[in-house]
C-alpha cells in the first residue's frame, strides 16, 4: 500500500472516532452557547469564552432561561445553570452528589503544580469562615493603621496636579500590603520583595492553570514540570512566614496561648487551628502565603472597577466624601464608623454587580450521573456550574439592571430600613459576587470592611477625575491627586 493511501485511512480513522466520541458524548443533548460542539470548532467556542465569558453567559441565558446550557473551556465543557431554580438546585447538592475539590483542581491544576497537600485540606476555608471572620474587631485597627502607608506607596503624593495612575497595578500593591499586615504582621507586610512575591504568586497561579488547560492530559504531567514559577513562589513565600511561626512556636513553648505581645493576625490563628489538626510548621506557613491567591485577585478586580467608576460619577464622590467625613468625626477610623458606611458599601456593592468578579460561581464536578432541577441529565464527571452576571443584570432582580446607580443599595436601606439583603457580604440567588452556600467565600465579612475602609480613605485624602473623557474602564488609568477642598479635620489622612 502507498504512504498516501496509509495517510488518507490514518486520516478517515480519526475524523471517524471524533465523529463517534461526539456523536455518543452524553453532554451533547445539551444546547452550546458561544460556539459549535462540532470537533475542533469546539476551540472556537472556548476562545469566545475565554475572552467574553459575560456576553456567552448572558447569551446563554437569554436563550434558555431556566435551563442548563453549555460553554466550551479549553479541556472540557461546562454545563451552566442560570435562573433561581438552577442556582438553589446546585447550592442544596450534598458533597456526593456535587463537589467543589474535584472542580478547582480541574480548573486551577493546582495538584500538578503545588501538590496534594494543599488540596487536600481545607481547614484554612474553616478558619476563615469561623475565628478569622470573629476577630475582624480586633484585626480592623491594625488595617486601618497601615492605610497610610500603603496607600501613599501606590498612589502619586504630589499636591500641586494631576498625575495619571494605572489603576490595577496601585490597587494591587495597595491590597497585598493591606492584607499581608493582617496576615502576618509587621514588618514582613512592608517588605518588598515578600510583596512583589505574593502578588507575583497569584497572577501566575492563573496563568498556570490556562497553560495546563491547553495542554493535552498525556503531557501534562511533563509540562507541569517546567512551570515552576508559582511552585516557586509559594516556596519562597513559606521560607519568609516560617521563621516567624517558629518564634511564636517558642512563645507558645514559655508562655501557654496567651503572652502580653501576642499578635492577632491571621497567621495565629491559623497556628492555633493547625495545633488541633496535626499540621506542620510548614504547613502553617504555606498556608498563610497561599490565602493570597483568594485574598488579592478578586478584590483587585473590585476595588479598579470600583475606582474607574468613580473617577467617571464624579457627582458620588460628594455623598461618599460626606458619609465618611460624618461617620469619622463621630466614631473615629473605627469599625463602628465602617459599619455604617452604607453608601461606600453601596458603590462597591453596584460595581461588583455590573463587572462582575468571576463570571461563575459554586462550580462543581458531579460523583455520580444526576438529573438537574430542569430535567437536565448531567453524567458523573461533568463540570457545573451557576452563571453570575445573568442574575446580576436581570431586571426582574434589579430594576433598570443595566443602569450604574451607585446607590441604589444605601437607597434601599434608607427608605426600608437595613435588611442583609442590601449588604455586599449578603448570598443569594440572585446575589452571587461571593458564590453562595456552603463554600460562599469565607473571606468576605473582611474583604468588604476592607474595600469599604479603602474606598473612605481614598475619598476623604485624594481627588479623583476620568485620564480623558470616556477614559477609565477603556484606558484602565484615572486621574489622580490630593486632595485641594479642605477635609474635616477628624477625617484627614491622620489616622
Ligand atoms: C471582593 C473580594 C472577594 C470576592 C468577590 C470573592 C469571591 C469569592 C468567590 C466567588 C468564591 C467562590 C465561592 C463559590 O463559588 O460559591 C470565593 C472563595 C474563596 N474566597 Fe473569596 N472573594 C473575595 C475576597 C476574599 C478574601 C479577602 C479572602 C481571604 C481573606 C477570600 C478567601 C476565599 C477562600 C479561601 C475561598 C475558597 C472557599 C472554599 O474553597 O471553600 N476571599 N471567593
Amino acid at each position: 500500500m502507498e504512504g498516501s493511501t496509509l495517510l488518507y485511512a490514518f486520516l478517515i480513522l480519526v475524523v471517524a472516532r471524533l465523529f463517534i466520541k461526539w456523536y455518543s458524548d452524553p453532554l451533547r443533548r445539551i444546547p452550546v452557547v458561544g460556539g459549535t460542539s462540532f470537533p475542533l470548532l469546539s476551540y472556537l467556542a472556548a476562545l469566545k469564552f475565554i475572552r467574553r465569558p459575560n456576553d456567552v453567559l448572558l447569551e446563554g441565558h437569554a436563550k434558555y432561561h431556566g435551563s442548563a446550557f453549555r460553554v466550551g473551556m479549553l479541556d472540557r465543557w461546562l454545563v451552566v445553570v442560570s435562573g433561581l431554580d438552577g442556582v438553589e438546585d446546585l447550592r442544596r447538592r450534598p458533597e456526593n452528589e456535587l463537589t467543589l475539590s474535584v472542580a478547582s483542581n480541574q480548573l486551577l491544576q493546582r495538584e500538578r503544580i503545588l501538590g496534594s497537600e494543599i488540596l487536600q485540606t481545607h481547614w484554612h476555608a474553616e478558619v476563615l469562615k469561623t475565628t478569622f471572620t470573629q476577630s475582624i474587631p480586633t484585626i480592623l485597627p491594625d488595617l486601618i493603621d497601615e492605610l497610610p502607608s500603603a496607600v501613599l506607596r501606590n498612589l502619586p503624593t504630589a499636591t500641586d496636579g494631576w498625575q495619571s495612575v494605572e489603576v490595577k497595578p496601585a490597587v494591587l500593591g495597595i491590597l497585598a500590603q493591606l492584607n499581608s499586615r493582617v496576615f502576618v504582621g509587621l514588618p514582613l507586610c512592608r517588605n518588598q520583595d515578600y510583596l512583589k512575591l505574593a502578588i507575583d504568586f497569584t497572577v501566575n497561579t492563573m496563568k498556570d492553570a490556562q497553560t495546563m488547560k491547553l495542554t493535552p492530559q498525556l503531557f501534562r504531567p511533563l509540562v507541569a514540570r517546567f512551570l515552576t514559577e508559582t511552585r516557586t513562589a509559594l516556596f519562597k513565600g513559606r521560607t519568609y512566614i516560617e521563621p516567624l511561626v517558629r518564634a511564636r512556636r517558642e512563645k507558645i513553648n514559655q508562655f501557654g496561648n496567651d503572652w502580653p505581645d501576642k499578635p492577632h493576625d491571621l497567621l495565629q490563628l491559623y497556628m492555633e487551628y493547625a495545633a488541633d489538626k496535626n499540621a506542620t510548621d510548614e504547613m502553617v506557613a504555606q498556608r498563610a502565603f497561599h490565602t493570597n491567591f483568594a485574598a488579592i485577585f478578586t478584590a483587585t478586580d473590585n476595588m479598579t472597577n470600583t475606582l474607574c467608576h468613580l473617577a467617571s460619577s464624579p457627582e458620588a464622590i460628594g455623598p461618599l466624601r460626606a458619609e465618611a467625613e460624618e461617620l469619622i468625626a463621630s466614631y473615629g477610623w473605627t469599625k463602628d464608623a465602617i459599619d455604617r458606611m452604607w453608601k461606600a458599601e453601596s458603590f462597591l456593592r453596584e460595581s461588583a454587580r455590573l463587572h462582575t468578579l468571576a463570571p461563575f460561581v459554586i462550580t462543581r464536578v458531579a460523583m455520580r450521573d444526576l438529573t438537574l432541577v430542569d430535567g437536565t441529565f448531567v453524567p458523573k464527571g461533568t463540570l457545573v456550574a451557576a452563571a453570575v452576571a445573568p442574575a446580576h443584570r436581570d431586571s426582574n432582580n434589579y430594576p433598570q439592571a443595566d443602569v450604574f446607580d451607585p446607590f441604589r443599595f444605601s437607597r434601599q436601606r434608607e427608605e426600608k430600613g437595613a435588611s442583609a439583603t442590601q449588604m455586599f457580604t449578603h448570598t443569594s440567588g440572585k446575589w452571587l459576587a461571593f458564590g453562595h452556600g456552603k463554600h460562599a467565600c469565607p473571606g468576605r465579612y473582611y474583604a468588604a470592611d476592607e474595600l469599604k475602609t479603602l474606598l473612605s480613605y481614598i475619598v476623604v485624602n485624594y481627588d479623583i477625575k476620568v485620564d480623558r473623557p470616556n477614559g477609565g474602564f477603556e484606558t484602565g488609568k484615572i486621574m489622580v491627586r490630593k486632595r485641594q477642598s479642605p477635609s474635616k479635620e477628624t477625617a484627614s489622612s491622620n489616622i
